[in-house]
This record gives C-alpha cells, structure tokens and sequence, in this order.
C-alpha cells in the first residue's frame, strides 16, 4: 500500500497515523541528474539563439560597451570574426545593429549602399557561414535627433517614415540579409517593407516584425551603445504603453495580416503573456528579445555576486522559451551555448 511506503525524504515510519501520506508524489521524478534530465520539458539550444552585433565603421577596431559588459561595437571585418566564433558555438545567427560615420535628419545612412550595415552584411554574406543574417531595420540610430523616422512638427512622419524603411529594408536585402527585422513601430511598416522587398527583387527576404515592442525602461543600455538615445523627447508616441495587453495584440494582428514571417515580443522578461499569447493565437514562429536592460541587470548583479550569473541567465531563457519564444535574442547567446556545451563549467 502506498500509505505505509515511506516517502524518498524520510526512511524509517511515517510520523502519526493521524498524517494523511499523499498519494502523488512530484517527487520521484526529481530525485537524480539523470531523471530530471529525462523529464525536462524545456531545453534551450544554441540554434535558438541570435547573437546580437553592433557594426561601426573601420577596420580591426572593437571597442567596449560601459553599460553591456562583454558585448562590443565592431568594425566590418571583426563582425565577421564574431560570426566564425558565433558558427563555431551553433548559435542560430545574427542581428545587426549599424553605428554610421554621419547622422542627418532623414537617417540616409540607413539605407545608402555604403551604409555600415550593408557593409558588414556583405562581408558577412562573402564569409558564408551557417547563420542567419538579420538586419534591425529602423532609423533612430541614423537620425541626427534620435527618433525612428522624420519629424515633422515635433512628432515622428509616420508616412514619410515607411518610405525610409521600405528603402532601408530593400538594401538590406540586397546587401544579403535573410532576414529584416522593423523595429520602428510605425503603423503600416511591415506592409511597406514587404512590397518593396518584392518589387526589388528580394521575395526571399523574410520579414521578423518587432510586433510588440514597448516603450521600455529596459533600452537603456542599448541606446548607449548604438549612440540612438532620442536627443528631444520619447518614444512613447509610437511605441506601445507596456501596460496594454489588448492592442499588443491588435498590433501582432495587424503585422500578421501584412505579411510578417516572425513575430517579434521585446522586452522579453516583462511581456511572457504577449509571447505566451503570441504562441497561442497564431502559427507563425515566435521570437523574443531579451533586451539590452535585461542583460545589463543580470550583469551587474553578477558581477557584484548578488547572483549567479550564469544560472540566472538560463533561468530567464527557460522562461522565455517556456512561454512560447522559439527564437531568443540575446547579449548572453555566445556565454549560453558555451554553457550548454559544457554544463559543468559553470
Ligand atoms: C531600434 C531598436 C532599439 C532596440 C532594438 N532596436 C532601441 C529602441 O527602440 O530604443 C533595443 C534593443 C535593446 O535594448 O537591446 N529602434
């Protein structure tokens, strides 16, 4: 009878007869390595993973972020040798962010042939390595004011904004990206974006739309480190509120009907529902972005020994993917297949 077996903790009687002993016991599958290993129903893989590369004019130059320990901005010809490195550990791929040599009011060095990040994509296309090659598709990091399009009258030029993101993302495409990723939040952009990149040519180019991105905290560290902090003002006219569920989805609903190929939830941490949502009403791959903010917390408390980093770090990415990503980008991608490759390393 299972009420007289005594239970895994405690050999020996169980203690009064007045105890009711349950009859389901968890337990038994999280007794060793090896029956928790059997039964885990979550299991993160590099191939999931996409590396973050931020790409800045020059040759052999890298140069440390303060506030994104480990993740630097580099030259052309180093964002390839991240890339062998990134192969080499399987990660799934890349996405890259641009530093260019000039800013100016309309972001033109988003989308000129010899923009940084068509650069860097040729480079990397030529290196052929097994990755995916995305490109952040936006323009606040070539704007002279920092937003994601064109002013006009203090606000962002919505319409004259997707004509710069459809150029943008067409010589992406034809720079050699698989993948390009708007991260602009203007109504309409994904739409835009996939009649240009098929009118260009470039029907194989998938778009990944940053369908839910909120006006986050959490970006900080990023706007740091791509130089894209808006010099007047926010974001919060055009990215969504974090605390609105409803048209979250309104907006993953609309970029699925233009034609988006991946949707996109970021932050990552702060939004499972929306991912979790996101895997559940629609078919389409679901991926989430553990952003710069959220990096930069588990660094720093790492570093202070507040945490353990690396058990932190796989802890959150389970959760991510538990919730419904597939695809996770993070700063962490390289440290994570490392650690998956050698567990008991860290
Ligand atoms: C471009 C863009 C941003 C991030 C990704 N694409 C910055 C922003 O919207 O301010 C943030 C990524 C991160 O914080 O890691 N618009």
């Amino acid at each position: 009878m299972t009420a007289t077996r005594p239970a895994p903790c405690s050999p020996g009687r169980p203690a009064g007869r007045t105890v009711r002993l349950p009859r389901h016991r968890l337990r038994r599958l999280r007794r060793t390595p090896a029956l928790r290993n059997l039964v885990r129903e979550t299991r993160l893989h590099p191939q999931m993973l996409v590396a973050p590369v931020f790409v800045r004019p020059g040759r052999g130059l890298r140069e440390d972020i303060a506030s994104l320990p480990g993740v630097q901005r580099v030259s052309p010809d180093e964002a390839v040798r991240d890339a062998e490195r990134y192969a080499a550990l399987g990660l799934g791929g890349v996405i890259l962010f641009g530093l260019p040599e000039a800013k100016d009011d309309e972001g033109s060095g988003a989308w000129i042939d010899e923009g940084i990040v068509q650069q860097a994509l040729r480079e990397l296309r030529r290196a052929d390595l097994p990755l995916v090659l995305i490109a952040d598709t936006c323009l606040c990091e070539y704007t002279s004011h920092g937003h994601c399009g064109p002013l006009a009258e203090g606000q962002v030029d919505n319409d004259r904004a997707l004509a710069a993101l459809a150029r943008t993302a067409a010589a992406q495409a034809q720079a050699g990206a698989d993948i390009v990723a708007p991260s602009a939040m203007m109504d309409g952009q994904v739409a835009a974006i996939r009649q240009a990149l098929d009118e260009t040519g470039n029907g194989a180019t998938a778009v990944m739309a940053y369908a839910a991105k909120a006006a986050s905290a959490f970006y900080g560290p990023f706007r740091e480190a791509a130089d894209s902090a808006p010099s007047v003002g926010d974001r919060r006219a055009y990215q969504l509120d974090p605390a609105n569920r409803h048209e979250a989805l309104r907006e993953m609903a609309l970029d699925v009907e233009e034609g988006a190929d991946i949707l996109l939830v970021k932050p990552a941490l702060p939004q499972l529902d929306l991912v979790a949502e996101a895997r559940s009403r629609w078919d389409l791959p679901v991926a989430a972005y553990q952003v710069s903010g959220e990096y930069a917390m588990l660094a720093a408390a790492a570093e202070r020994g507040w945490l353990d980093g690396p058990r932190a770090t796989l802890e959150t990415l389970t959760g991510i993917v538990r919730a419904g990503a597939g695809i996770v980008i993070t700063y962490a991608a390289a440290d994570v297949a490392r650690w998956l490759r050698d567990p008991r390393a860290i």
